[in-house]
């Protein structure tokens, strides 16, 4: 059997990550690998409960502590139930935002403080770290023109969006061997090569 791997597309908004996600997959697939496709916030159906209430345009008033919490919660069920599992029968699995997100939004961007809101994400999944984290990078004025909905996030100042950004490309400086950068204002094809580059280094990564 195929031991698991756990890889992670991050970025702000309009990055193409779902793009992304979805062209992994079939290539994975067309690799003969089992392939879960997950997100967050959800990706369970309780995480998928609580991605509701934070997602919602009328929770306006969320407290930023509340909403962390939820976050982490909702991490917590997702691992649990979907991530764990999957990477024990061997599956490769392609979550559409993980931790980092976290730190980037609420521990930057909010201010609650990286280190705190890593810890309790840490916490709630009981350490589970993806094998690559791949953050697809925008300049915010493009990625938010490109993105399509608008959530509540979506909706925040322009200076809180450039703090997410900053956020994930330091985590790269930090990390780079765990995260890698990849330039997303770039034609799909191009950005797909990268991010198969890279995962296939990690698929290969203590294997035969
Ligand atoms: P979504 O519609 O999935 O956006 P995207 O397509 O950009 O991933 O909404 C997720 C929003 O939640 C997005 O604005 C980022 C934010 N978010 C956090 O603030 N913290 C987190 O831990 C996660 C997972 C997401």
């Amino acid at each position: 059997m195929a031991d698991g791997r756990f890889i992670v597309f991050e970025g702000g908004e309009g990055g193409g990550k779902s793009t992304q996600q979805r062209l992994l997959a079939d290539r994975l697939r067309g690799l003969g690998r089992e392939v879960v496709v997950t997100r967050e916030p959800g990706g369970s159906p309780r995480a998928e409960q609580i991605r509701r209430l934070l997602l919602a345009a009328d929770s306006g008033d969320l407290d930023p502590r509340c909403e962390a919490l939820l976050f982490a919660a909702a991490r917590a069920d997702h691992a649990t139930h979907v991530i764990r599992p999957a990477l024990a029968r061997g599956a490769v699995v392609v979550s559409d935002r993980y931790l980092d997100s976290s730190v980037a939004y609420q521990g930057v961007a909010r201010g609650l403080g990286a280190e705190r809101i890593r810890e309790l994400s840490e916490w709630a999944t009981d350490g589970l770290q993806p094998d690559l984290t791949l953050v697809l990078d925008i300049d915010p004025r493009v990625g938010l023109a490109r993105a399509q909905d608008t959530n509540r996030l979506e909706a925040e100042s322009l200076a809180f969006h450039d703090a997410v950004r900053a956020a994930f490309l330091g985590f790269a400086a930090a990390d780079p061997h765990r995260v890698r950068v990849v330039a997303a204002d770039r034609p799909v094809p191009a950005v797909a090569a990268d991010v198969m580059a890279a995962v296939t280094a990690v698929l290969g990564e203590g294997g035969p």
